[in-house]
């Protein structure tokens, strides 16, 4: 690592494939995608990486000094989705090649499927980083322990005690679908910027920044969404978020203690049903009951000149019971209400599933009032 010059985390997701059905990333796909960044590796384009998988998305996280959107670093990423996506087809994997929409790279994963991911700063003295990554569920999942984790002082207590957070921390939103986007500065515009994080399938937080500093993020999420890409559904979005901790940023403890709370999310079964996002161990991140419940794990890191040490599941502690017995309770009451809102999505959210198709055909039955 050159000292001095910043450092590039990166966590870049793609769905390749996976069995049975929807559900796991198959150990083949693990291992070419080892072998694909080792190469990196011994080649001093990364400085380090980890590859894992939540659910049927397999993620790579890598660390080098080449900056957010780096043309390289994402064919990178691209080739070894492809290289995945061969060993997923040969397989018969379910779904293989999935999220690579596009026949070839060009320039940004952003754009062809792949989510991403990704912040540059100044390795503090000590920096602990936690990776969530979700499946079966959207961007906008994040809104809810994004605003808990940086606004909420009932949630962080290093809001009301700690002098170098005090001050809040400035939020930046996207408008998804219009591509607009938006500071708020916490607390200040906090009832403002709730109007609008509170519809997460519109708004969804992009990244965090501290007060005096918008250059530098302490916090990122994915954000690509599938079925704006697509313009038809291929699949969720299965986004990741990136949250750098303590020393005048939230403590690992603050960082994940909104998932206890299993808050509702969209996603679920064929993207169309809201559930509530359990968090899991890498392990157990394999969604199963109806294709779900929508999963959340947390990987933590301590960087070191670049390397990654670590992983620590977070979510594989007892302390995660309750969350679990809570959103299996939730999942029991939400899957009897069937094909009835709130359980499936509102009309409004189904406009990339397959629904529509079918309600166009039955357009011609419909006669005037
Ligand atoms: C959700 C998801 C699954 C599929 C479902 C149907 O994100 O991936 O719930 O939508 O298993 O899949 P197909 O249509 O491929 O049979
Ligand atoms: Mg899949
Ligand atoms: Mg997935």
């Amino acid at each position: 690592m050159e000292k001095g010059k910043k450092i590039t985390l990166s966590a870049i997701k793609a769905d390749v494939g996976s069995y049975t059905g929807h559900v796991r990333v198959h150990p083949d796909l693990l291992a070419v995608a080892k072998a694909s960044l080792e190469e990196a590796l011994k080649a001093n384009f990364l400085i380090d990486y980890h590859v894992t998988a939540c659910g049927d998305d397999l993620q790579l996280i890598m660390t080098h000094q080449k900056g957010s959107d780096n043309a390289e670093v994402h064919e990178l990423a691209w080739d070894t989705f492809s290289k995945c996506a061969d060993r997923a087809k040969e397989l018969k994997l379910y779904g293989a090649g999935q999220d690579l929409l596009a026949d070839a790279f060009s320039g940004n994963v952003r754009g062809l499927g792949p989510g991403a991911a990704e912040m540059e700063f100044v390795e503090r003295g000590s920096e602990p980083v936690v990776i969530f990554m979700a499946d079966k569920t959207e961007p906008g999942a994040w809104n809810y322990p994004l605003f808990k984790i940086f606004a909420d002082p009932f949630n962080t207590a290093g809001l009301v005690i700690d002098p170098n957070m005090h001050n809040g921390f400035v939020f930046e939103v996207h408008e998804l679908k219009k591509k607009k986007k938006i500071l708020f500065s916490m607390p200040e515009d906090m009832y403002t910027m709730l109007a609008f994080i509170g519809s997460p399938s519109e708004y969804c937080i992009k990244a965090i920044y501290r007060k005096n500093n918008t250059e530098e993020k302490v916090a990122v999420t994915s954000t690509e969404k599938l079925g704006l890409i697509a313009g038809r559904y291929v699949g969720k979005d299965d986004p990741v978020c990136i949250v750098r901790c303590q020393s005048g940023l939230p403590a690992v403890g603050e960082v994940i203690e909104p998932f206890t709370h299993p808050h509702l999310v969209a996603g679920w079964m064929r993207g169309s049903h809201h559930g509530p996002l359990m968090p899991v161990s890498q392990e157990d991140s394999g969604p199963t009951r109806f294709d779900g419940p929508p999963r959340v794990i947390g990987l933590g890191f301590q960087l070191n000149e670049g390397k990654l040490v670590g992983p620590v599941d977070f979510f594989a502690d007892k302390a995660y019971d309750r969350a679990r017995d809570i959103a299996n309770q939730m999942a029991d009451y939400m899957r009897r209400l069937g094909p009835f809102e709130p359980h499936r999505l509102p009309s409004e959210q189904m406009e990339y599933t397959t629904l529509p198709i079918l309600l166009k055909e039955l357009d011609a039955e419909f006669t005037d009032l």
